[in-house]
């Protein structure tokens, strides 16, 4: 099955009215925190197990995109293949690896937060996935372009802070408990949120060695959720503990 193209013109304009939602609800999360971990409440509806929740919501990213590409995998370049591949090590961590190796034993995720995420995954793979097979044309030079290799370091230097800094926080928890500590030491020195942080240059450098619209469009997404989440998690960890270092920032070394 071989999907037709919209004209690139529409697409660019589903992608920037994508990216004005981003602004908006960069905006929104600025006042409502999203409640999931510690910012959990029953006030929010039906909720099911958090690791449930994890492996269901970010699978979608990755089942989109397989919906589109798997169809028309012949006309994938090895650039494109290559692109594919990194976003599918983040997803593989994130769907199947991640929510089983967390310490929330009997902790709960909204329903809401799940179908949310669900919807931000389906549009990001979506996007990506019909960018590559109708609209992707990266002349054979690219691999070895500046800007690949220049995105790639900044994208496993980010996967690396990220799969660190959750790692850290995972086993601040013996698997049996749920209480929080102050997490201190390497990046936590700086920041309140290194695992955020480390996501956040992720999608960045991946942005730019895709430089596609899509691409850049889910690193504003990624930055329109991590800053005001890590934003509400210091805030958080100052409420929660009155010797909580004092010279921290929030996701950005010395700036937020
Ligand atoms: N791309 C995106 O748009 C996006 C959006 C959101 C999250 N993410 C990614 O998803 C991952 C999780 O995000 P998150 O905001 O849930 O991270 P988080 O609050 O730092 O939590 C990560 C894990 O560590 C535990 N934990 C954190 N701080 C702790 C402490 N001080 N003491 C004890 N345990 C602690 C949490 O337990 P609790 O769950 O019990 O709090 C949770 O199991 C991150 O890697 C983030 O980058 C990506």
């Amino acid at each position: 099955m071989t999907t037709v193209a919209i004209p690139f013109t529409r697409y660019k304009e589903l992608i920037c009215a994508w990216i004005v939602l981003a602004i908006i609800i960069f905006l929104v999360l600025l006042k409502i925190t999203a409640p999931y971990g510690r910012h959990s409440s029953a006030r929010w509806g039906p909720a099911i197990s958090n690791k449930l929740g994890w492996a269901v919501m970010e699978s979608a990213a990755v089942i989109m995109l397989f919906v589109f590409i798997i169809p028309n995998w012949g006309m994938l370049s090895s650039t494109d293949l290559v692109m594919i591949a990194l976003f599918c090590l983040h997803y593989f961590n994130r769907t199947f690896v991640f929510p089983f190796r967390l310490h929330t034993k009997g902790k709960k995720m909204p329903m809401l937060v799940m179908c949310s995420g669900i919807l931000f995954n389906i549009i990001n793979g979506s996007s990506l996935g019909y960018y590559f097979v109708h609209y992707a044309h990266y002349g054979g030079g690219w691999l070895t372009s500046f800007r690949f290799i220049a995105g790639s370091l900044l994208f496993f230097v980010g996967l690396y802070i990220n799969w660190k800094a959750d790692n850290l926080l995972i086993h601040l928890r013996k698997p049996n408990e749920t209480h929080y500590i102050i997490p201190r030491g390497w990046l936590f020195r700086y920041i309140s949120c290194p695992n955020l942080f480390g996501e956040l240059i992720e999608w960045f450098g991946f942005a730019v060695l895709c430089w596609n619209l899509p691409a850049w469009a889910f690193f504003l997404w990624t930055a329109a959720n991590l800053i005001p989440r890590a934003i509400a998690h210091h805030k958080w960890y100052k409420a929660r503990f009155n010797n909580y270092p004092s010279n921290r920032s929030a996701i950005i070394p010395f700036l937020i």
